[in-house]
């Protein structure tokens, strides 16, 4: 085959790239230094031993693990681990010359960013999967990484093993992405489809999304939103440019769905996701995370159990979807060591930090919740007495809001179902009064649903969802 100039076109050009790489480095080995071997970095362990051949071939020189950093020296690890790697003392690793690369997959903020900076300030090339990390210091490390001319590289950090920040990074670096509509918590996920497909409860889900090791160390990051809050910082960063703080990403968690949500998202024709949405509007942008309904038949829709999708929408590519495992230590492991490998590759051919190159990430205003246009659902349990319905329609329709669809069930009593919800007895008349709105500025509904939180037949808070055609 030629090129259009008539030159060949070299599909394995290995043995002159292997030979300038050796020069460039001697042929010695990329040094890798681990901070953590729990879940994660337990399977990048054994993806690093089991296709060591490779993965040598792949970077030009061979990836070596010198260094293992863990809190307790005692406890049972991976039999991919050399146990005599073992050490309590990052600075073993962030301190050793002899280390190119280190991997961060210990989690949280204290002691990893001190960790990270420092490896960087001493010319290392750093991998992490630490979102949380990314999310609050992310454009500050990048920023440090671009000067000092080495790569950070953060795969692992969102949707576990799907490639979505190579994606935005290079794959769609020529086009403008304009919206990010996501699932982005394998445990959330997990615990959705759970309680839908089997009735589960909160909790059986849960434990069994922790003894997957899914969850993080700290579970609540997972059910309140805030893991995936910082995914959607993480690729909002990538996608719109932005640099953004939590506290200005309307995030809320899954914890008060009840089994009568699915049941009555299901009866108009949804399915309760949690989604992260991002989109580019010129002069702000839409950041926010929160349980949606979304319409059975739709894509998202189909994603289960802890599997993960970004769909976004370009401007000149149109949709795209990328979807798989979003959690657990293999899928994991796969982007971490995926990274690794591009990175010592960086290192080995003497182009370290071309990664982050020319990436202009910048403060962006976020529209104020209250802004936002959508449908919601919205559940009242009431008092099942004349006149209510009346009064909840008034509320809406007063503020503006203009109601699609209603209806009134008595819940379900035990014995005849799920539990009554809120500590409801069987004695009690009370009423589900769920109903979904035609498109609304949430700032309305809110003012609607203040007035009706003053009215007496209220029996529980709302619950409110918003409703998103994906
Ligand atoms: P993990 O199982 O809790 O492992 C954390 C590891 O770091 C452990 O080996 C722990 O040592 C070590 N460590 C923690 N703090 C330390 C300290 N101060 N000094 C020395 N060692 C310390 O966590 P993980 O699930 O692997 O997650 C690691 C990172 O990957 C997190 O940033 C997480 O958000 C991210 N991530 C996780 C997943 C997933 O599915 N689990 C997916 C994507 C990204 P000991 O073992 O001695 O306690
Ligand atoms: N706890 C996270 C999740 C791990 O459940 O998605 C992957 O980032």
């Amino acid at each position: 085959m030629k090129t259009e100039g008539g030159s060949p076109l070299n599909f394995n050009p290995e043995p002159h790239a292997g030979s300038d790489r050796k020069r460039l480095r001697g042929g010695a080995p990329i040094q890798i230094g681990l901070l953590g071997c729990g879940t994660v970095g337990g399977g990048v362990l054994r993806l690093l031993a089991e296709n060591a051949g490779y993965l040598a071939e792949r970077a030009g020189v061979p990836l070596v693990v010198k260094r293992v950093v863990v809190r307790d020296l005692e406890k049972e690890r991976v039999s991919a681990l050399d146990r005599s790697l073992l050490t309590t003392r990052p600075e073993e690793v962030v301190d050793d010359p002899a280390i190119d690369l280190v991997v961060e997959v210990m989690g949280g903020e204290t002691p990893a960013r001190a960790l990270i900076e420092r490896a960087i300030d001493q010319g290392k090339g750093v991998v992490t999967a630490n979102k949380l990390l990314l999310a609050a210091h992310g454009p500050a490390l990048l920023a440090r990484a671009a000067a000092r001319q080495v790569d950070l590289a953060f795969e692992g950090a969102v949707g576990g093993g799907i490639p979505i920040i190579r994606t935005l990074r290079d794959a769609l670096a020529s086009d403008w992405v304009a919206s990010v509509t996501a699932i982005l918590n394998g445990t959330c996920n997990y615990i959705l489809t759970r309680m839908r497909d089997t009735g589960a409860s909160f909790d059986a889900a849960l434990r069994e999304a922790q003894q997957l090791g899914y969850a993080e160390a700290d579970p609540t990051l997972d059910v309140d939103g805030h893991d995936a809050a910082h995914k959607l910082i993480v690729l909002a960063m990538l996608a719109f440019g932005a640099q953004v703080d939590s506290e200005s990403v309307h995030t809320s968690g899954i914890r008060n769905i009840e089994e009568a949500d699915h049941r009555y998202a299901d009866r108009f024709g949804y399915t309760i996701k949690h989604l992260a949405i991002g989109r580019d509007l010129g002069g702000s942008i839409e950041l926010r995370v929160h349980p949606t309904l979304i319409p059975k038949q739709s894509v998202l829709a189909n994603v289960s159990g802890v599997l993960n999708a970004v769909l976004l929408e370009g401007r000149a590519v149109g949709p795209a979807l990328v979807y798989g495992r979003g959690a657990g230590d293999l899928p994991t492991a796969v982007s971490v060591v995926s990274d690794i490998l591009d990175v010592a590759r960086s290192i080995a051919s003497g182009v370290a930090g071309m990664q982050g190159r020319g990436m202009s990430i910048k403060p962006r205003p976020v529209r104020p919740l209250g802004e936002i246009v959508s449908r919601y659902y919205l559940r009242f349990v009431v008092e099942d007495r004349p006149g209510v319905m009346g009064r909840l329609a008034g509320a809406l329709g007063d503020a503006g809001v203009s109601i699609e669809q209603i209806v009134q069930q008595e819940p379900a009593r035990e014995g005849q179902g799920a539990a009554p919800a809120g500590g409801r007895t069987a004695r009690e008349p009370a009423a589900d009064v769920v109903l979904i709105t035609h498109d609304a500025q949430e700032g309305l509904v809110r003012n609607a649903l203040d007035a009706i939180a003053r009215e007496h037949f209220l029996r529980e808070p709302v619950r409110l969802f918003r409703i998103e055609a994906t």
